[in-house]
């Protein structure tokens, strides 16, 4: 086999088997295929794509480059749950405990943030002495002992992922359905899950901003987990307003642990609640949507959930207090500027992708995956959607350390754009999109 036979034939719109396939994975894990030729292929899939039989070969291929984890030996079902990216979207801190305490294991691979979205090993790091690059071991010593483990990509898990995905990041090759669906389904299928929930975000702060294009992914990845015998279900999501009311790493940690003590926003909770319900039924210890949606709400009202969390932050080297007084625990910036109503009115829109990125400006993410973080630096969204505002209310405060103060005015301008203010009420549009599987 010669890869630039099978470049030529998939730039030509040519059909790959599965063994050319194992056999580009393969030469670009061990260097037998150099990284120009899969630039070139990765074009090649971008404008050809692939077959759902190809893309199956391919998760295949990538997922066996590293190890494949067995929890069999951890009574009751494993189930993860993947989200496409977005803005303020902490539900993986919120869910995994809920659904820990209902009584499904949650064996979490997560990654960090890139450009205007976030990423939950960066959230989990805001929490003093957390540390989530834990080895393979504690992996499974924790999510047996606390039913969930939050941890980063491993050196084992998926390591074809890691070369294909900082090559795509710099060949403008991210944009297609079936490398997307490789890269994440070999990560997920890595971790020794069951079955599979994704939520797959859609709007102005989504990686996929058009919802036709956020559904083929999602029919994509549910088709090829069945492909492959794991159950996968999705559920599209608006992203086109950050999801509840605040953006940062330590900012979101301290809205998560609200939600887990019942007092999180209605928009963060209804979407955390939709997927934890969906966890629950695919491990098979719910009947139905209504019957899980109310055990998820028990373990909140009977602090099973907040217990959760509270055990698996100790068990990974966190200071646990930080279900008590997330104020005390966690980092908080220095400075704090606030954006205001130009006029009264009702907020119609405060886009997601605006606000990320004035997040990143002050700190809280990064432009390039070699960038450090701040974890304190944020915004919190003291109105949203829907809202009524009298000119001169503060809409947002913007948190952030002396470092960051010349990307102030930017940031400013950013927030304030981001808001539109309507004459008229506003009705929150739909978050939950629809569902697939
Ligand atoms: N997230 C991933 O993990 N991989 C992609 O290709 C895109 C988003």
């Amino acid at each position: 086999m010669r890869a630039v036979d099978l470049i030529r034939r998939k730039r030509d719109g040519g059909e790959l088997s599965a063994a050319e396939i194992g056999f580009l994975v393969e030469g670009l894990t061990d260097g037998i295929v150099p990284t120009y030729q899969w630039a070139a292929l990765a074009m090649a899939i971008v404008w050809r794509g692939m077959t759902t039989v190809e893309t199956a070969a391919l998760v295949r291929s990538m997922l066996h480059t590293g190890t494949v984890l067995d929890l069999g030996d951890i009574p009751g079902p494993k189930v993860d749950k993947h989200s496409t990216g977005g803005v303020g979207d902490k539900t993986s801190l919120i869910l995994a405990p809920i659904v820990a305490a209902c009584g499904v294991t949650v064996p979490m691979v997560s990654g960090r943030g890139l450009g205007h979205t976030g990423g939950t090993l960066d959230k989990l790091e805001s929490i003093p002495g957390f540390r989530i690059d834990l080895d393979l071991t504690a992996y499974r010593r924790i999510a047996r002992e606390c039913g969930l483990v939050l941890i980063g990509q491993t050196a084992e898990i998926a390591p074809a992922d890691r070369v294909l995905y900082a090559l795509r990041d710099a060949t403008a090759t991210v944009e297609s359905i079936p490398l997307i669906t490789a890269s994440i389904l070999s990560k997920k299928l890595a971790e020794g899950i069951d079955s599979l929930v994704l939520d797959v975000k859609t709007g102005d702060g989504a990686f996929m901003s058009r919802v036709e294009d956020a559904r083929a992914l999602a029919e994509s990845m549910v088709s090829i987990g069945r492909a492959m015998g794991k159950p996968v279900r999705a559920i599209l999501t608006s992203m086109d307003a950050p999801l509840g009311r605040t953006v940062g790493n330590a900012l979101e940690v301290r809205e998560s642990v609200e939600c887990l003590r019942g007092e999180g926003p209605a928009d963060l909770m209804e979407v955390s609640l939709e997927l934890a319900a969906e966890m629950l039924l695919l491990g098979g210890v719910a009947e139905n949507r209504a019957a899980a949606l109310d055990r998820c709400r028990q373990s909140i009202a009977n602090g099973s959930a907040l217990d959760r969390f509270r055990r698996v932050v100790a068990a990974q080297g966190g200071d646990p207090g930080v279900c008590d007084d997330p104020l005390g625990v966690l980092p908080r910036a220095m400075r704090l500027e606030t954006v205001r109503a130009e006029r009264s009115g009702f907020i119609g829109q405060f886009k997601a992708w605006s606000v990320g990125q004035a997040s990143m400006l002050l700190g809280a993410g990064r432009a390039t995956a070699e960038d450090s973080i701040d974890p304190a630096a944020g915004i919190v969204l003291v109105k949203t959607v829907g809202d009524h505002v009298a000119a001169g209310d503060v809409i947002a405060e913007l948190h952030f350390n002396p470092p960051f103060a010349a990307a102030l005015p930017a940031a400013l301008e950013m927030v304030a754009r981001a808001v539109e203010i309507l004459p008229s009420p506003v009705r929150r549009p739909p978050l939950i999109l629809g569902r697939l599987g």
